[in-house]
């Protein structure tokens, strides 16, 4: 019951995609799958950004002031739907969706600030007071209910109770998928700032790009956003053209004010957006805030469209065969539990490098095309039929023998290529090739992760693959392992000894420390 209530969960943006790409005609009805994979990245990004733009957030007392709420917003459009959420320690909000986005603009014209000592910005973040009088709301309505991310323990007793390790993979996936609600929040994120720069650049789009979007996102994904320019070269008939100022050309001192301004507008006038911190020197300058009415954790950059691409062209793989997403859910999951990842940047592998390294493993075992020179896709994929948990145990095998000392990783080529240089750890960025995405990792961190992969590979072929007697297995036990082992109750696994103890690094350590200079303000 629990398994079909959270598919349905994860399948409800699905279903509307399938409902609006479906022609009437169609007779037979194509699966979930295969409409999604018929959806394309501009496409899905669109329509997110069209119901981002129908969308306000409200915070309200409790899930009760529902049915009055929508009453209230009923009366300056109509409500297509309410999404409800809570925030720790007991704070409530609603997205709520209108049929237009002209109704949300009548919506923020009726709405005021509750007094002249704050900032009188004008965002789709609102919240919704108490009646003057009793509310006259009698209306039966529960919004949109969204499930909680699961607890470590309901995650393993549901692997547990799964059927096979392929149905545990699937149960992982599905169960902590970033869902509907969790990518209306990106969005809407995304377009408050996006409005709030409306003025000065109404064909600015901000644009959510990484895990956000790429299809290989969690509940609990930070949110990269990008500011990107959507303007159209006038054509000759344009005879009134702007006067501006003059560009300084993309220059990086440019950009990095430029930056440094967008962080104080998100600190000083943005609401929702605290703890901002500059980060100016990293190869890609960015603001990093956290928003409190959303509970996501942002980074945005400016003119970074090569991310987008990247964003698109992981979808597409992720897309392209029902196995991919799965599977590297459960590598990043896996990753996290024996603590080769961390939120903090730092000389670790990252859940991007990771993804990475699947998508290769894949394409060796011809689930995945390779891709040509210019990240396109070149060869239509295998017929390959291996099931999911075989490539799952497959891909520790492929790995714990990978000579990472010598070979570098890149998306397009059949075989190892030689490393270009001396990294540790070499994955070629497949839109730039010249460059290392795993350029931060150290040596010690690339031989934890050998160590790691090893362990996992054994690990796999001692413990029980299916349910049987045992109380833990298949995927809950490889997960479990680094946990039971860390309180000498794992006989299978042995946490790899560190030679320099593991530490959170200051992410300017990345950097020429002698240029950078990271100022952090917190509100
Ligand atoms: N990216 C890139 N090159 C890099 C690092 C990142 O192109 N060397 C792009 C990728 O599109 C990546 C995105 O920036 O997906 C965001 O990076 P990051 O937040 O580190 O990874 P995510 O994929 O978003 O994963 P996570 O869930 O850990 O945030
Ligand atoms: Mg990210």
């Amino acid at each position: 019951h629990v398994k079909i209530k959270l598919y349905k969960h994860t399948t409800y943006y699905i279903q509307k995609l399938w409902k609006s790409n479906v022609k009437k005609s169609d007779t037979k009805q194509p699966s979930y799958a295969e409409v999604e994979s018929q959806v394309s990245f501009e496409q899905m990004v669109e329509a997110r950004r069209q119901e981002a733009q129908r969308s306000v957030l409200v915070q309200v007392h409790s899930e009760e002031s529902c049915p009055d709420l929508r009453q209230y917003c009923n009366q300056h459009g109509e409500v297509r739907g309410m999404h409800h959420y809570s925030l720790p320690p007991d704070l409530h909000f609603v997205v709520v969706e209108f049929e237009d986005s002209a109704h949300v603009h009548n919506i923020l014209n009726v709405s005021g600030h509750i007094n002249k000592e704050v900032v009188p910005v004008q965002s789709p973040f609102l919240w919704f007071r108490a009646p003057k009088k009793a509310s006259q709301s009698k209306q039966d309505f529960s919004p949109q209910a969204h499930v909680e991310a699961p607890s470590t323990e309901e995650l393993q007793n549901w692997m547990n109770a799964a059927q096979s390790l392929s149905d545990q993979l699937l149960v992982l996936h599905r169960v902590t998928a970033l869902n509907d609600l969790g990518s209306r929040l990106r969005f809407l994120t995304a377009r408050q700032i996006e409005l709030a720069l409306a003025g000065l650049f109404p064909h600015v789009k901000a644009l959510p790009f990484g895990s956000s979007v790429n299809g290989f996102g969690r509940a609990t994904c930070d949110l990269d956003v990008v500011l990107l320019p959507d303007c159209e070269v006038p054509s000759d008939d344009c005879r009134l053209v702007f006067h501006a100022k003059a560009a300084l050309m993309g220059g990086r001192p440019q950009t990095q004010r430029l930056m440094e301004t967008l962080g104080d507008v998100c600190q000083l006038l943005l609401p929702g957006c605290s703890h901002v911190r500059r980060v100016l020197q990293a190869r890609v300058p960015i603001i990093k805030f956290k928003h409190e009415l959303t509970g996501i954790e942002c980074d945005l950059s400016l003119d970074n469209d090569t991310a987008v691409h990247m964003s698109a062209l992981l979808y597409t793989l992720g897309t392209s065969d029902p196995r991919v997403r799965p599977l590297v859910g459960a590598v990043r999951r896996w990753a996290r539990e024996v603590g080769l990842t961390n939120p903090a940047p730092g000389r670790w592998i990252t859940n991007f490098s990771l993804t990475l390294l699947v998508l290769f493993y894949l394409q060796q075992h011809g689930v995945l095309p390779l891709l040509g020179a210019t990240g396109d896709v070149v060869r239509l994929p295998g017929s390959v039929k291996t099931d999911l948990a075989a490539l799952f145990t497959g891909f520790f095998e492929f790995y714990a023998s990978f000579d990472f000392a010598s070979y570098a990783v890149s998306l397009s080529s059949k075989v190892e290529v030689p490393k270009p240089d001396h990294a540790p750890l070499y994955i070629v960025n497949p839109l730039e090739r010249g460059l290392n995405v795993s350029r931060n990792v150290s040596r010690d961190e690339t031989e934890r992760l050998r160590v790691e992969l090893r362990n996992a590979a054994w690990l796999l072929e001692s413990v029980p693959l299916d349910p049987g007697t045992a109380k833990s297995w298949g995927l809950a036990a490889l997960l479990e392992a680094p946990h039971a082992a860390a309180k000498g109750r794992n006989i299978f696994y042995i946490p790899p000894r560190r030679s320099t103890p593991s530490r959170m690094m200051d992410v300017t350590e990345l950097f020429d420390k002698s240029t950078v200079e990271m100022q952090q303000h917190t509100e």
